[in-house]
């Protein structure tokens, strides 16, 4: 058993090619030549969990075997990427706190509801973050009707997300302020946000390639996706933004991560320019 433990599987050219193109079909995650050592390591133990000997018997675990959702789902929690923090590229935060949030409050002033989706969401320091500037923006009182959701590919990532319980890592860019205002150490040296804030945020579990399922989201203000679509392929990357699209009001904005732009994926979004940031916008008098 300890021999057994000790041996690294390796995965062929021809595992590595099936592997990539079934995760790819299933989640729009792009494994090209250069990560097929990535992904070798990451699935290592899953191999070892079912005893399996080579990657085709575990391929054809995912493709068969009874338990092939729940394996899939193991799988996904393993290949996916999921850094993240609080406070994450704060300029883009400040221009959503300081010019995005006020216009909205003033176009939903009638209705006074707001809906704003953190679209790969990871273990939920971002739309934790977009509650705590909501919350702090004084623009929404208690006759508003504001929901945050966010949602990840990732089972494992959620169950963190809702349990909201984080450790130092995710408070690389907070300010010491923050943390004790909002937070409150735990027996082990964690930090357990305060439930006036985690109760602003909802959680569910949803794939952006599953366009059945993005059928089910409703109709949003602000849709947040960053440091997700760099994992795609330019095919993914526009099956995404097109459901943003859909998913967007008129006059909705789209905030990506600051690496990433919607240049030769589509030009239905304006590019607005905000104070030191460039946001997407759906325009206006435009529908689905
Ligand atoms: C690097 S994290 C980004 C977290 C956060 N948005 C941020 O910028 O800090 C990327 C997240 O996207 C999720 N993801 C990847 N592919 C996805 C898909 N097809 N559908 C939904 N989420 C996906 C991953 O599980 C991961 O949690």
């Amino acid at each position: 058993m300890l021999f057994e433990s000790a041996v690294r599987i390796e995965l062929t050219d021809e595992e590595f090619r099936l592997l990539a193109a079934f995760i790819y079909d299933h989640a729009g995650l792009y494994f090209d030549g250069g990560s097929r050592f990535l992904l070798e390591s990451r699935l290592q133990n899953r191999l070892k969990e079912h005893h399996f000997d080579s990657f085709l018997k575990y391929y054809h675990y995912l493709l068969y075997h009874q338990d092939r959702l729940a394996e899939l789902n193991r799988m996904i929690d393993i290949v996916t990427t999921n850094e993240t923090y609080f406070y994450r590229e704060r300029n883009q935060l400040d221009a959503f706190a300081e010019e995005i949030l006020p216009e909205m409050a003033q176009r939903n002033s009638g209705k006074k509801s707001l809906r704003i989706w953190s679209a790969g969401c990871s273990t939920g320091e971002e739309p934790y973050t977009l509650a705590i500037l909501c919350s702090e923006s004084g623009l929404f009182d208690d006759s508003w009707q504001v929901d945050i959701i966010g949602t990840d590919i990732s089972q494992r990532v959620l169950k963190t997300a809702r349990k909201a319980v984080f450790s130092q890592s995710s408070f690389r860019a907070t300010d010491g302020e923050a943390i004790d205002r909002y937070f409150d150490r735990t027996e082990d040296g964690k930090y357990s946000l305060d439930d006036s804030i985690r109760n602003m945020v909802h959680f569910g579990h949803l794939n952006l390639m599953d366009e059945k399922m993005m059928g089910l989201i409703r109709e949003c203000d602000i849709i947040m996706c960053r440091n997700v679509i760099i994992y795609f392929d330019q095919n993914a990357k526009a099956r995404a933004i097109n459901s943003f699209y859909r998913k967007l009001v008129p006059g909705g904005y789209l905030l990506l991560g600051h690496s990433e732009s919607l240049m030769n994926i589509t030009t239905v979004f304006k590019l607005k320019h905000l104070t030191r940031v460039m946001v997407y916008q759906k325009p206006e008098g435009t529908q689905g």
